[in-house]
């Protein structure tokens, strides 16, 4: 079973590649996707580039053309609650798009008509996260992550954000990739490493911590794909 695993930069799927046995480049659709094998594993890995577009695309073509049966997001995120700390892991078991504003005609934030607010993340491969996390000894938080194609350098906006969709964290792709797996029928899974707490400093921390973050993200995805 091909696995795809998805990053938005290039900081967030190199630390992937440089572990793998074989990489074999595909150029596709302005964008490069990595046949690799990995312990045994057939993966395909990309980076989307950022925000909710690019990573519907990639994540179709990874579903459509590669044939992946499962996806996995590696990522870095802002922090929306108190108890996340930089560095820290959180996966979603809900992803909502904050930045989806159709209340004018009397819906709640982040709902379209024949959509849902909050799309929930398959149980098994979470499952397999905890199992992961006990087994390294790390505490892993699980929430809802909310996407928008905004960096939120902003306490106000974080703030927004958590109180309106109980979000733990935000980030530019998960709900995205969420839509498009849900919509075809592809179990899904969205790890982010915290590399900013999406306040007035979240431009200068993001700089700071996104390489760090990202691998400590790889890592730990790199770890459930050998359980997969
Ligand atoms: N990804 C990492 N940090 C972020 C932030 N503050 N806003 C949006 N996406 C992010």
């Amino acid at each position: 079973m091909k696995i795809a695993i998805i990053g938005a930069m290039r900081e967030e799927i190199d630390p992937l590649l440089s572990h793998m046995d074989s990489v074999e480049e595909i150029h596709y659709a302005n964008n490069v996707y990595y046949e690799a094998s990995y312990k045994g594993k057939e993966l395909v890995i990309a980076y989307s580039k950022i925000g909710k577009v690019f990573s519907a695309l990639t994540a179709t073509i990874l579903i459509e053309k590669f044939g992946c049966k499962t996806l996995l997001f590696s990522g870095v995120a802002g922090a929306i609650s108190g108890e996340l700390k930089i560095g820290d892991l959180i996966i979603a078991d809900g992803l909502c798009q904050h930045d989806l504003d159709i209340t004018a005609f009397g819906h709640p934030y982040g709902f379209v008509p024949e959509g849902e607010v909050c799309i929930p993340t398959d149980m098994c491969l979470r499952n397999i996260a905890h199992e992961v996390a006990k087994a390294k000894g790390i505490s892993l938080k699980e929430g809802i992550i909310a996407t928008g194609d905004q960096f939120v350098a902003s306490s106000e906006r974080k703030n927004w954000v958590g109180d309106t969709f109980k979000a733990a964290a935000l980030e530019m792709e998960g709900a995205s990739v969420a839509v498009v797996c849900d919509a075809l029928g592809i179990p899904f899974f969205i790890l982010r490493a915290i590399s900013d707490t999406a306040n007035d400093e979240a431009g200068v921390d993001f700089d700071i911590f996104l390489e760090s973050s990202a691998k400590i993200s790889a890592e730990f995805i790199l770890d459930m794909v050998e359980r997969i």
